[in-house]
């Protein structure tokens, strides 16, 4: 079983996406850190404790993290995930605090504590993973490996040039990519394709309490804002490349993070050519979205029946 630690900015999609690791039977989540993105580092926050305690998984630590950019402004997806940052799932309140302490050392600590072991994955920006890297440099040889949801080599969807989850820190996303690891990025140019047709969404009517309450509701509020046929579940295709990296078609390359530029800011300048470069990612070109559905209904159902 991998260990995962989940950096994210719940947001519809990454609810989507913790459900999806909270159902595999090939990954457990061993924490959860919060960052300002969607919407507001509160209401991540709260957001993430509200799915913990829905989902059942009380025992592990939800830590929040960074409010906003290191150097920018914050901006924020509010439209897209709506003013709470789930659009209109209404899950109970939670009954338990979030942990002590700030997620920049819960990484540090939990990477520490078992060098090699524990996967990484950031669903939002990248401001705490980059904070990370910089109070401790080591952190990127203990990861067992690390895969973001973020970037693009073809065309943006918060810029035309940018994605979201990098524009929305581009500093931070240079530091990253910059740190001396293989970072996995899963961009939109793979999760655009990952769809929630009308299809899916039937799929997930049928599955009691946690279709009705949030996977429903998740996947039609998105879907009234987002994409022509059903919206694209982002955040998840991060998560199921780490519980089955035969889904996605990867490519060695060299990502580097535009920061200064004009119009093309949080841009991800991906060389796919690499020449005398040594790369620094492994970048996704394309993913099976037969056995994606596959993988995320499975998961789903999985904790529907129990
Ligand atoms: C990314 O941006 C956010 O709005 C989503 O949660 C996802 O992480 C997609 O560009
Ligand atoms: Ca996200």
């Amino acid at each position: 079983m991998k260990r995962i630690l989940i950096d994210c900015d719940p947001g519809i999609d990454d609810a989507l996406a913790i459900t999806l690791a909270h159902g595999s039977s090939q990954v457990e989540i061993i924490g959860i850190t919060t960052v300002g993105g969607n919407v507001s580092l509160a209401k991540t926050t709260e957001n993430a404790l509200r799915l913990r305690e829905f989902l059942g998984f009380p025992e592990v630590p939800v830590v929040p993290g960074s409010a906003g950019a290191l150097l920018r402004p914050r901006i924020d997806a509010a439209e897209v995930h709506g003013d709470s940052g789930l659009g209109q799932v209404r899950l109970p309140a939670p009954t338990l605090p979030p942990a002590d302490g700030h997620a920049v050392d819960f990484i540090i600590d939990t990477l520490a504590s078992a060098p090699g072991e524990i996967s990484l994955v950031a669903i939002g920006p990248l401001t705490n993973v980059a904070l990370a890297v910089r109070k401790e440099p080591r952190i990127v040889d203990w990861a067992r490996e690390f895969v973001i949801l973020g970037g693009s080599y073809t065309r943006g969807n918060y810029s035309p040039a940018a994605e979201f989850n990098i524009v929305a820190d581009p500093e931070a996303a240079a530091i990253v990519f910059a740190a001396g690891w293989t970072v996995t990025m899963i961009g939109l140019d793979v999760s655009r394709t990952a769809l929630a047709t009308t299809a899916v969404v039937d799929r997930m009517r049928q599955m009691g309490r946690l279709g009705a309450d949030l996977l429903v509701p998740c996947a039609e509020f998105y879907g009234m804002v987002t994409a022509d046929d059903g919206p694209a579940i982002h955040d998840a295709c991060a998560i199921a490349y780490l519980i089955d990296p035969t889904l996605i078609e990867i490519q060695q390359a060299v990502v580097e993070v535009e920061t200064a530029g004009r119009f093309t800011s949080g841009m991800t300048v991906v060389d796919f050519h690499l020449r005398d470069r040594a790369p620094n990612a492994l970048v996704g070109t394309a993913i099976d979205t037969r056995r994606f559905w596959d993988l995320m209904l499975g998961a789903y159902e999985r904790i529907a029946a129990t």
